[in-house]
């Protein structure tokens, strides 16, 4: 079986697609001496999982495999590249997210890997940001991360993907394409306490930057599930997203 299309996924700051006719070129062109050193020739037709796009152009890949004979059962190997000019601003790492998002929206695999030269120093700072750990592997320095879930919980509030029937559907069906992300809560055995969203497209913050929002029916109010929802929420923001600032309203 062949894994799903990545269609175009968004933080509101980065987007990541499956390429399109013409992207090729872009993606050849994009190739320099890192490329080289760090991920060898490339194919001549390459055909990553995902193009990165920002400020309106293509920016650089994101892609996994998982053809590599050391790979675990639901791990893929994930590989990355950004155009040097377009380096240092997040993109890599943001799309790396989206693309974990993207795994665990849409697939069943649940460990990415990371095999990265010891002397590539940015790549290995990336790691680092998405929460990667170091793992034991002959052919470098091998890092891996859950694929994240889309349902968090602290114990009393859980939230997750809204399913048809729970209160509010309508307004907040849409869950794994961004830039927003809603969630039902449910709590104390009870479904549907609350809803909570988050906009990386608001125009209340820089974009792919978070706005959080949360509210409880009068019902449920009062026993500080609005604040937990928020603080599960900033939870998915963090494994999912390059979202680093995310006010709060409730109500
Ligand atoms: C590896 C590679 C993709 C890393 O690119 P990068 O631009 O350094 O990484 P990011 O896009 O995540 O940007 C990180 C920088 O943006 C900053 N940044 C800004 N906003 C950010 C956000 N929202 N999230 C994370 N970082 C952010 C970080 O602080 C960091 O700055 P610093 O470099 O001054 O510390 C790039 O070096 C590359 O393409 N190399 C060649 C191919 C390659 O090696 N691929 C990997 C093989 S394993």
């Amino acid at each position: 079986m062949t894994d799903p299309l990545l269609p175009p996924t968004t933080d509101g700051l980065v987007t990541v697609r499956a390429p399109e006719p013409g992207d090729e070129q872009a993606l050849i062109a994009g190739r320099d001496e890192w490329f080289q050193r760090f991920l060898g020739p490339g194919p001549q037709e390459p055909q990553p999982v995902g193009c990165i796009h920002a400020g309106g152009q293509i920016v650089g890949f994101v892609d996994y495999d998982t053809d590599q004979e050391w790979l675990e059962p639901g791990e893929v190997n994930v590989g990355y590249n950004v155009f040097a000019p377009h380096r240092g601003r997040g993109y890599a790492t943001r799309a790396v997210r989206l693309l974990l998002h993207h795994l665990a929206v849409r697939t069943g695999y649940t460990m990415a890997s990371l095999l990265i030269d010891p002397a590539n120093v940015s790549s290995l700072a990336l790691a680092a940001r998405i929460g990667a750990t170091a793992a034991a592997h002959p052919g470098g320095c091998y890092f891996r991360r859950p694929v994240p879930p889309l349902a968090y919980s602290d114990g009393v509030v859980t939230i997750r993907p809204p399913e048809p029937g729970d209160a509010g559907w309508s307004r907040h069906e849409s869950f794994g394409a961004g830039p927003r992300c809603a969630f039902s809560a449910d709590a104390a055995g009870t479904r549907c306490v609350g809803y909570a969203e988050c906009d990386l497209a608001s125009g209340r913050m820089p974009r792919g930057e978070a706005c959080i929002r949360v509210s409880c029916p009068p019902a449920h109010r009062g026993m500080g599930y609005e604040q937990r929802a928020a603080g599960l929420v900033t939870r998915f923001l963090r494994d999912h997203t390059g979202a680093r600032e995310a006010p709060l309203v409730i109500g």
